[in-house]
């Protein structure tokens, strides 16, 4: 069984190896988060790309034979050119299109909210696909989310006063559901739909990724009946990062929701 590559610009895409790990069992992992360039959410497109192709190439280097990009701002911006690195034959499951796939199966008129990071928004790739199901988009930056979630401000003052000042004077009272465009947000999931109106529906797309995955998956295993499966040196679930800091060690399990050892593995190829 080939591994299933995991990538995120830092440890918020634990939350989508957590939902891999419970939807398919067993299944070995290799997650990787690139904490020497994090924040993606800041970065052009161009630079996106260039840090996600890498990482893709290194997980494919471990044997990986599905990628998941667990990152919103690595999804809109790079996932052509990861594709493209990938080639036939390996899955490449982004976050955002299931996450559109699953609100469109839900509600065929109306207006959804996203939130994201800058490079998510910009990237206008939620708008175009909201639009093209027949939704009217209500997209907002919220780029200071991700940086107090990872610093650990969670369900407290400094996180609340944020959801105020972006989501807050009714500016999202109209939707029907807001999408949690940031693999960071379903740790403060519980305190934005407790400062919105009951009717809004947050949108955590960690469990309808896992489910595209294992689709991709099993049809990936029906294609290859007639060929002898690979088998993987690896060990079941590794979890690896560019840079390898305390905060970060200390912040994984919360992410990842029970405790997990984090190993530094740098990327050797040129240029930064
Ligand atoms: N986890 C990233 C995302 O889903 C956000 C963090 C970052 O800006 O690198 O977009």
């Amino acid at each position: 069984m080939k591994p299933i590559g995991i990538f995120d610009s830092g440890i918020g895409g634990l939350t989508v190896a957590r939902a891999v790990s419970e939807a398919i069992p067993g299944h070995p992992i290799v997650y990787f988060g690139d904490t020497a360039h994090l924040p993606y959410g800041e970065k052009s497109a161009e630079l996106i790309q260039h840090y996600s192709v890498r990482i893709a190439r290194e997980l494919l280097d471990l044997g990986c034979g599905s990628l998941v990009v667990a990152c919103n701002s690595a999804s809109s911006n790079a996932l052509d050119a990861i594709r493209e690195t990938a080639g036939p034959g390996i899955p490449v499951i982004d976050v955002v299109t299931p996450a559109v796939n699953w609100v469109s199966s839900k509600y065929d008129e109306g207006t959804i909210g996203v939130i994201g990071t800058r490079a998510t928004i910009a990237s206008g790739w939620y708008q175009s696909l909201l639009t093209h199901a027949g939704l009217t988009a209500q997209a907002k930056a919220t780029p200071l989310l991700a940086s107090a979630i990872e610093e650990g401000f969670q369900h407290g003052r400094v996180s609340s006063a944020l959801i105020e000042a972006y989501l807050g004077q009714g500016a999202f009272d109209s939707v029907k559901a807001i999408i949690l465009g940031c693999t960071h947000y379903p740790l403060i999931a519980n305190q934005i739909a407790a400062q919105l109106p009951s009717h809004i529906e947050l949108v955590d797309s960690a469990h309808v990724v896992a489910h595209a995955l294992k689709l991709a998956i099993q049809e990936q295993l029906a294609n290859q009946i007639s060929a002898p499966a690979s088998s993987s040196s690896l060990s079941t679930q590794r979890f690896l990062v560019s840079d390898l800091t305390e905060s970060f060690a200390l912040g994984a399990q919360r992410f990842y929701g029970s405790p997990i050892a984090l190993q530094e593995r740098k990327l050797t190829t040129a240029q930064d």
